[in-house]
């Protein structure tokens, strides 16, 4: 439970609260580099309250600018690309992506008017299909070194999904191992592509999970947030652990969801991204460490279920379709079996922001009680000037090569709490 001050203090993300100068001091993805081909128009987006223009200058790198023009306003995001930035169709006014105004065509040839105007721009840099953006003061940090974003090509998978609701709840729903047991199970297996078998393949993800619904959860602090192990009781005498990361501020770490050993599992992230206080795009990005990514087979699970535009078709409007016949003997929840349209469900369901303020947090909630410790003394060293704990800036504190995340059945005798470092990819 936080009190009405805290949840506040978690849930505003506009510029100049607490919770948002926060989250601005980490780089952010503002987009898919999908939704932005080069030669492509610019896109309208609107992140931590903010609209904002995304485009491509003509050498392709991408610039964010504010979406009104400095001059009167006009909307930059049916702009031109050209000429080294953004031009204004209104008055023919060009934008580089540092928000310098390079030309005013129509001012006096010995003008420096142009000197003296600045357009809002916030530097963008691209990684691992995602293009992300710093919105915080004074110089960005580096880009977190994660070890999903360091996948070569091929090795990555990056969508993304809407969500109408605070990022908050967002994130705390994957730091969350109890639901695993229930939210989504499946009493069949699921006959799509991406079935998540481990052990050699011999039983599901799925179906250990649903074995042992009070799980043991343990965490340990990190360089990047928490290292958290939930065990199970699995087959006689044998353990099952899923190793996940809560990676500071707005992220988590999973197990990538494409079965196998610990070694082929890959790595899942999260990443909650507010567009505002009461909506926010969920992040998904699937790696694997070597060989190649299956990207046909991993999207399996979103045809049919994810629009063009990144919405789910399942939503509250249709009450996500649930379906109380496949609730008898298909699915726990009734809505299909994608994990994306259950967390959408729940979290959602908890109101466009959470009142905190009447929780009951349990044994099971134990990680999302630390992760709100991690993110409120974050927000004291914030608003006490500081940047917060976590912020790379240097090559030491920018190494996250201990993040590993797993599922793994063994014997019970097994050391559970230093098997992730003989898991680290080599
Ligand atoms: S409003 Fe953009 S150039 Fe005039
Ligand atoms: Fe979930």
């Amino acid at each position: 439970m936080l009190t009405k001050e805290e949840n506040d203090l978690l849930t505003q993300t506009d510029a100049g609260t607490p919770g948002g100068i926060l989250l601005r001091s980490f780089w952010q993805p503002a987009a898919l580099s999908e939704e932005l081909p080069f030669d492509s128009a610019p896109i309208r987006i609107r992140i931590f309250g903010e609209d904002l223009v995304l485009f491509r200058d003509d050498a392709g790198s991408p610039g964010l600018l504010g979406l009104h023009c400095p001059h009167r306003a006009a909307d930059l995001s049916y702009g031109r690309c050209e000429d080294g930035g953004l031009r204004c169709l209104y008055h023919g006014w060009l934008f580089d992506a540092a928000g310098n105004c390079t030309e005013q065509p129509g001012e006096p040839a010995e003008s420096d008017f142009k000197t003296k105007v600045k357009q809002t721009a916030y530097p963008c840099k691209e990684q691992a299909g995602l293009i992300f953006t710093y919105m915080g003061q004074g110089e960005p940090p580096l880009l977190p070194a994660y070890p999903a974003l360091q996948a070569g090509d091929g090795q990555w998978f990056v969508t993304k999904f809407f969500q109408e609701c605070n990022y908050l709840q967002g994130n705390e729903g994957n730091l969350d191992p109890e639901h695993l047991s229930f939210l989504h199970r499946a009493f069949i297996n699921d006959p799509r592509a991406n079935a998540d078998l481990v052990k050699g393949g011999e039983a599901s993800f799925d179906m250990l999970l649903g074995k042992d619904k009070a799980p043991v959860i343990e965490i340990e602090e990190t360089n990047y947030g928490l290292r958290i192990f939930t065990t199970r009781n699995a087959e006689e005498g044998e353990t099952f652990l899923r190793l996940t990361n809560y990676v500071f501020p707005n992220m988590n770490a999973f197990p990538g969801g494409v079965g196998g050993t610990p070694a082929d599992q890959g790595h899942g992230m999260h990443w909650h991204v507010p567009i505002d206080d009461t909506h926010h795009w969920k992040y998904q990005l699937t790696t694997v460490w070597a060989g190649s990514l299956d990207k046909t087979k991993l999207n399996a699970g979103n045809v049919g279920d994810l629009k063009p535009d990144y919405h789910l078709h399942r939503n509250t409007e249709n009450r996500f379709l649930q379906n109380r016949g496949e609730m008898k003997d298909t699915t726990f929840a009734g809505m299909g079996f994608n994990i994306q349209v259950h967390d959408v469900w729940a979290t959602a369901g908890e109101g466009p922001i959470q009142d905190r303020t009447t929780e009951h947090l349990g044994y099971t909630d134990k990680v999302i009680t630390a992760a709100r410790r991690q993110l409120l003394d974050a927000v004291r060293t914030v608003q006490e000037g500081g940047e917060p704990k976590y912020v790379a800036r240097d090559a030491g504190s920018n190494s996250f090569g201990h993040m590993v995340s797993f599922n793994e059945v063994g014997p019970k005798s097994t050391d559970w709490h230093s098997l992730w470092q003989e898991r680290i990819p080599k």
